[in-house]
């Protein structure tokens, strides 16, 4: 394949580059690569623990955009670790509750007097894991999971359209100008960041109508941490070790 020479390379490739231009990309690209890395470790924090496992899966990407429809906290609760606290008529009659919506004229009659003779022991004021002595608090986890809200995801998604935008911008000028791609080779590679930013930032809007799409959000984050990878690793090495083998 043909070279990506043209007048500008052959003057100023990465390798050739001032010293002082080099000291500026690297300082540039440093702090851009240890936010990119700080950015995946926040995700594996707040995303990746959705579904309550260490590690991002397809379940977290759901949970986090489209929620948790299949029931509330209250009713997985009561089915699962707190199933023994309370005889299943109880149980059942507090289930029923929560899937009507946890209506506030139940409280004081009959959901109220359930929670104070079986729940409030541990769930009281101060409780780590929950005070469900006001119909408040156990109303919050009476309510479904409806994922990311609307609201939310179009201030997230222009906060990184513009962003990450920019970071790839400089990241691509600064590889634009490396030795030895075919022009086509460095386009693909120069593009394909803001491709799948894009296609990241869609995925989101679809994972909240759709589960079957969570997939595409993990694709779209491989996809530009690999671009971003080797547009960084060759930049570095072209201006730093390159002229070294040369010299
Ligand atoms: C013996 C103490 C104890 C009793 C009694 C008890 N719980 Fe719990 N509950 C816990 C503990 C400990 C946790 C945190 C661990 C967990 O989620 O399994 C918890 C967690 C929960 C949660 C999840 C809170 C959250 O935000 O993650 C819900 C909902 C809940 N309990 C409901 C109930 C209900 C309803 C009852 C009464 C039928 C009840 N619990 C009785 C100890 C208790």
């Amino acid at each position: 394949m043909k070279q990506d020479t043209n007048y500008i390379l052959e003057k100023v490739s990465l390798p050739k580059l001032p010293f002082s231009f080099k000291v500026l990309f690297t300082g540039y690209i440093l702090s851009v690569g240890f936010g990119l890395l700080m950015a995946g470790v926040q995700i594996m924090m707040t995303h990746g623990m959705a579904d309550g496992k260490v590690g991002l899966s397809v379940d977290d990407i759901v949970y986090s955009y489209y929620g948790n429809t299949k029931g509330t906290k209250l009713e997985s609760k009561l089915n699962g670790s707190m199933k023994n606290n309370a005889p299943d008529a109880e149980r059942l009659t507090l289930i029923k509750w929560a899937r009507a919506g946890a209506p506030q004229d139940q409280w004081d009659s009959t959901i109220k007097p359930i929670v104070d003779k079986y729940c409030v022991m541990c769930h009281v004021p101060g409780a780590p894991m929950g005070d469900f002595s006001s119909y408040e608090n156990l109303k919050a986890k009476a309510e479904s999971d409806h994922g990311a809200s609307f609201s939310s995801l179009t201030r997230v998604s222009h906060i990184h359209l513009f962003g990450i935008g920019f970071i790839f911008f400089f990241i691509g000028a600064i590889f634009t100008l490396a030795e030895g791609f075919s022009c086509f080779t460095k386009s693909v590679i120069v593009l394909t960041p803001f491709f799948f930013l894009i296609l990241d930032i869609l995925s989101w809007w679809l994972t909240k109508m759709s589960p079957a799409f969570a997939w595409l959000t993990i694709i779209g984050g491989l996809g530009y941490s690999l671009a971003a990878t080797i547009m960084i690793f060759t930049s570095l090495w072209q201006m730093w070790i390159t002229p070294l083998r040369r010299a």
